[in-house]
């Protein structure tokens, strides 16, 4: 079968099967949602009673449509849906993506091999079926029947379940993280995550890929894009215990197979496996903005000691070293901390730091060959004044773009109220990944670490 999606993402023409006129349906949705995106291509409504919807003229069978069709959405009830595959490979149509349940999820095995007879031996790409289809903001086009419009990013989203695929688009928005393309791949009889990985591979908008899966199909294929995948790749594998792999068989028909093996095998591809959905949007955040760390050793400045403490606990805990400052370094900070407190790591600016003692220090820490990332964190205590702190780090964030040769990941962690909060929108909306709690944080930092050692391994195996 062509594994080529690029017809599939970027369709010239678009019909949509099931399109009403009737605005509570999913087939009217589906139908808006294309017209008014910001994308041009041709668009197709299919219905046999209606002349007209939405002001497109509107064909009674797929086959009356007079050129060619690159992509079809099918919204019609499940028994319907084989009769109008059949029609899509009669009129050549190149992809489809069946929103349409009622099929194996359903326990309705039979239907579902049906449609897999029908595509078997053609080129037809499907999507589906029991899908919300996808939006792909980098190119404007909307292909999914679910309200709401990610902002434009780099990072691209599989999921296996359709409503935790709608909510990641909402938490990616509350989140300021950028999304290039949002996919639902439902039962899979066709198009399969590994087709997906080998796309936004070569994707030039695509910068992370993020997967939550409950089960693969062809588990070889999987770990075979994984590792030839150019790009971080995060996967939530739902399914952990027991009772979470008797749901993920109710929900989708997944077969869970053994987590252990799942986790090696996502490990040894070179995926980076996530603990929920929120992991997975705090590292695809952080891989997106910030450079992959070169080795593990992770600097750590902080104006609350307690911080500093819970930082360097939850960094080691997690397989980061949080080295002894070398003598250079240890000499430079003294110059630049009041004379109560002596250098360490973590750096303990105190309870007054304002944007000289963040900026001085976190530039130090950058130069300092001995330190492959750092964190700066902040707490809203008594004097402490979060705008200097958002300030310093945004400063370094441009100088370090300006010194190349300084690329080292920064992170950043708070722990305040309000006023804090509105600060937080700056970084974030900058790329500078900031977390309200130091695990997320030394989370997010470890896969920076694991990308940076993918990256080597990847040279030297070129
Ligand atoms: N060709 C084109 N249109 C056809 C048709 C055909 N052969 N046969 C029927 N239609 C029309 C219907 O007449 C109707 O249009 P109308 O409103 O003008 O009458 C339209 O297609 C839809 O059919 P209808 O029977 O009204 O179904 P529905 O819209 O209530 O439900 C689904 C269809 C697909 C939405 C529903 O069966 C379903 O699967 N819902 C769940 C979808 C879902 O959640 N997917 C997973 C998301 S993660």
């Amino acid at each position: 079968m062509g594994k080529d999606l690029t017809t599939f993402f970027k369709p010239k023409s678009i019909a949509v099967v099931g399109a009403s006129k009737d605005s509570r349906k999913i087939g009217h949705a589906a139908l808006k949602n294309i017209l008014i995106s910001d994308y041009e291509c041709e668009i197709y409504p299919i219905n046999p009673k209606e002349k007209e919807i939405l002001g497109l003229k509107c064909y009674k069978k797929l086959t009356d449509v007079p050129r060619n069709i690159d992509l079809v959405l099918i919204s019609v009830p499940a028994p319907i849906v084989p009769q109008i595959l059949i029609d899509c490979v009669k009129k050549n149509v190149k992809n489809v993506i069946i929103i349409s349940s009622g099929f194996s999820e359903a326990g309705n095995h039979e239907l579902e091999e049906e449609l897999k007879k029908i595509i078997a031996k053609t080129n037809i790409r499907v999507l589906g079926p029991n899908v919300m289809g996808y939006k792909n903001a980098s190119d404007g086009l909307d292909a999914s029947f679910v309200f709401g419009n990610p902002r434009k990013g780099n990072v691209s989203l599989i999921s296996q379940s359709g409503a935790l695929g709608i909510g990641m688009i909402y938490l990616a928005n509350n989140e300021f993280m950028g999304v290039s393309k949002i996919i639902g791949v439902g039962n899979k009889i066709d198009i399969d995550d590994d087709d997906l990985i080998d796309y936004f591979t070569k994707d030039p908008d695509t910068k992370v890929i993020g997967l939550y899966i409950e089960g693969v199909k062809d588990g070889r294929a999987f770990m075979n894009s994984i590792k030839a995948c150019h790009k971080p790749v995060l996967v939530v594998k739902a399914g952990r215990s027991l009772a979470g792999t008797r749901a993920t068989a109710s929900h989708t028909g997944s077969m869970a197979g053994s987590d252990e093996i799942y986790d090696a095998a996502i490990k040894q591809a070179g995926g980076i496996r996530c603990r929920d959905i929120v992991e997975l949007f705090d590292r695809a955040r952080a891989l997106a903005g910030q450079p992959p760390a070169q080795g593990n050793r992770i600097g750590i400045i902080t104006n609350g000691g307690g911080l500093g403490i819970l930082l360097t606990d939850a960094c080691e805990a997690n397989g980061l070293i949080i080295p002894k400052l070398s003598n250079k370094t240890y000499k430079k900070i003294d110059k630049i901390l009041p004379n109560l407190i002596k250098p360490n790591n973590p750096v303990d600016l105190v309870g007054d730091a304002g944007f000289y003692r963040y900026e001085a220090c976190t530039k130090i820490m950058l130069e300092d060959p001995n330190i492959d990332g750092v964190i700066v964190a902040s707490v809203h205590g008594g004097y402490a004044r979060p705008r200097e702190f958002t300030g310093a780090i945004l400063k370094m964030v441009r100088e370090r773009k300006l010194h190349e040769e300084h690329k080292k990941p920064i992170l950043a962690t708070w722990v305040g109220g309000k006023e804090f909060e509105d600060l937080v929108w700056d970084l974030k909306s900058a790329g500078v990944p900031i977390y309200p709690s130091s695990w997320r944080t030394a989370r997010s930092m470890l896969a920076l670490y694991l990308e940076g050692q993918r990256i080597k391994r990847e040279q030297k195996n070129s």
